[in-house]
């Protein structure tokens, strides 16, 4: 799978370990940065993440900070992109089946890479349900622009 993984300092650790396995498993991941853990602000790497997935140039993006929750944000701002901050693996395959997120954010302040490793496997394998769920996230792009 093409995936888009980013990160701030906060999450810098956590962002090269994920890399490192998804890369490991074969997927096609594009790392946008940060590429030290010396402080830098994430909003404009959250962004170019985000912008990729809406445009189809990754499939799937993977964002993480201090806690998750600035990059989940900062993705959810642009059309197309839906990101949930996830702490386990039962909210992840809810955020896939109900809400087919295509932007998983995790704290890598909130969560140890042992923790992410399951996070990130739920968030790549599991599949949109559809059905019902279909009708509300055409629901959700359609709010986007209103
Ligand atoms: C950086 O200190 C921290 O604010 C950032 O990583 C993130 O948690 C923001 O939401």
């Amino acid at each position: 799978m093409r995936i888009v993984i980013g990160a701030d300092h906060g999450g810098f650790e956590l962002k090269e370990h994920v890399r490192d396995l998804l890369a490991a498993q074969g997927h096609e991941v594009t790392d946008v940065g940060a590429f030290t853990a010396e402080s830098v602000d994430y909003p404009p790497i959250a962004e170019r993440a985000a912008r990729m997935v809406a445009a189809g140039e990754a499939e799937r993006g993977i964002l993480v900070c201090g806690s998750g929750n600035g990059v989940a944000i900062v993705a959810n701002k642009v059309p197309g992109v839906r990101a949930v901050n996830a702490h386990d693996v039962d909210e992840t395959l809810l955020a896939r089946q109900h809400n087919a997120i295509n932007v998983l954010t995790l704290g890598g302040r909130r969560i140890t890479a042992a923790q992410a490793e399951p996070i990130v496997a739920a968030f790549l394998d599991t599949e949109a349900e559809g059905g019902r769920h279909e009708r509300r996230v055409a629901q959700i792009t359609a709010a986007e622009g209103r």
